[in-house]
């Protein structure tokens, strides 16, 4: 069975984890110091070989991202943190900056050297207020250290963070919507190209990754590349932070090599909640296809979950037992989805308020078998029509449910509501039999 592998959340138990004593305890900040004494270039390749792959969704390659970064172009470049994490399910990336803003901030020096840039921003989502406070102290002690400003590690390298805190939407985490957010813009994501390597940040070379992919880098520079790439499969390598949630008996954050399967991770996570059993979760967030119990052996990485029909995205591990409505998870992520469309583009626009109607209409008992195929016409006229992935994310929960869960929503259709709303399992399960 595959072990669990703490790097980042090492010492997350102990109480003082968030100062900068702590991380100094472990190690802290040597990293940085190794990094600024090598070649900027040495280090893009050090990342490069460690397989580190993005750990904001995508899983595009990190090393790769830092190396289209013009070199000698005379521009300012920057390096933007997104630290917006809104989407249900998804909770890596505060309460790992919670429990240690340092390692993001060594890994923000680290980052910012190898791409030679001078300013660093985070963007943290609007509403978490106490890990905005939290990161904001772990900025200003590395100032007072000497770790951020002039001439840090006396290596004659400069660097400033910034942080910015936004106003709560859920689009200001794709990264060109973050981008214009971040320059005082509403946030709508920009046509691409120019990719933000090119024109990112006020027009300049930019590198925008998830908090997780560079909280990551100085555990990388410290241990070196094959200590990193041992861990992990053929084309995903490392460890990364798996979050459980929902209806099992010790939820948190799991850190593992990535290919761990959801049996291992229930079993060292005490399996299901008691007297119930696993009916359907994400893999990846409320933005990938949902997978069920025939899905316990796949393994979490790229490949794996691609392979299964589904994205590894966010590694948010959702877990719902059999007393959940799929029907009715499904429409409250839909609603999600809708009140989080940022309006730009018609098929995300109108397609996600059609979704809702008819969802609700299906949850509420008036809708018609009829109504699947439109719910997956629509899906289709959104998916790959439109202008950025949360369109495309949106169907994901729908167009999987339908596939493994049709008899459910035809139930609702004949029993003209939910039929978990009272006594569920015997209505439902007469329901199945076609009663
Ligand atoms: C609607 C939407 C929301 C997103 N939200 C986040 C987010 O909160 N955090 C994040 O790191 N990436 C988010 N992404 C992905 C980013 O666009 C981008 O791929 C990522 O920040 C790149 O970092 P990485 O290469 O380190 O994974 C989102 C994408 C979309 C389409
Ligand atoms: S897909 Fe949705 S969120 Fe993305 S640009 Fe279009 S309307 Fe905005």
């Amino acid at each position: 069975m595959t072990e669990l592998t703490p790097v980042l959340s090492a010492h997350w138990d102990e109480k003082d984890s968030f100062t900068i004593a702590a991380y100094k305890r472990h190690g802290g900040y040597k990293a940085a110091a190794k990094a600024l004494k090598m070649e900027p270039d040495a280090v893009i390749q050090l990342v490069k070989d460690s397989g580190l792959r993005g750990r904001g969704g995508a899983g595009f390659p990190t090393g790769m991202k830092w190396g289209f970064i013009p070199q000698g172009d005379n521009k300012d470049h920057y390096l933007v943190v997104n630290a917006d994490e809104s989407e249900p399910g998804t909770c890596k990336d505060m309460p790992l900056l919670m429990a240690n803003p340092h390692v993001l901030i060594e890994g923000m020096i680290i980052a910012s050297y190898a791409i030679r840039a001078k300013y660093a921003f985070v963007y943290v989502r609007g509403e978490v207020a106490h890990v905005v406070r939290r990161l904001q102290q772990a900025i200003e002690d590395a100032y007072a250290a000497g770790h951020i400003g002039k001439n840090i590690f006396k290596s004659g390298y400069d660097l400033e963070i910034v942080l910015h805190v936004g106003a709560g939407a859920y689009i200001c985490g794709e990264e060109t919507a973050l981008l214009d957010s971040l320059e005082g813009f509403r946030g709508q994501p920009r046509l691409r190209p120019p990719f933000p390597a090119i024109a990112g940040l006020y027009a300049r070379p930019t590198v925008v990754n998830n908090v997780e992919s560079i909280a990551s880098v100085p555990a990388i520079i410290a241990n070196g590349a094959e200590w990193f790439s041992a861990m992990g499969t053929e084309k995903s390598k490392g460890m990364t932070l798996y979050s459980l949630s929902g209806h099992v008996t010790n939820p948190g954050q799991f850190e593992a090599p990535l290919g761990i399967t959801l049996r291992e991770i229930l079993e060292l996570a005490g399996g299901v909640r008691e007297g119930h059993s696993l009916k359907f979760w994400t893999p990846g967030g409320s933005s990938t296809p949902l997978f069920t119990v025939d899905h316990l052996d796949t393994p979490l990485d790229y490949e794996g979950v691609s392979a299964a029909g589904s994205m590894l995205g966010t590694k948010a591990l959702q877990i719902f037992d059999e007393t959940t409505c799929v029907v009715r998870a499904v429409l409250r992520w839909t609603e999600f989805y809708k009140h989080e469309s940022c309006g730009k583009c018609t098929p995300c626009r109108e397609g996600t308020w059609w979704l809702v109607q008819i969802l609700r209409d299906l949850e509420g008992g008036t809708g018609t078998a009829a109504d699947l195929d439109k719910l997956l016409d629509l899906c289709d006229n959104i998916m790959g029509r439109s202008f950025c992935a949360l369109g495309d994310g949106a169907t994901s929960p729908i167009t999987s449910s339908i596939k493994y869960f049709r008899d459910e929503y035809i139930a609702h259709v004949t029993h003209k509501g939910c039929p978990f709303d009272s006594h569920a399992s015997t209505l439902f399960a007469s329901a199945k039999a076609g009663a």
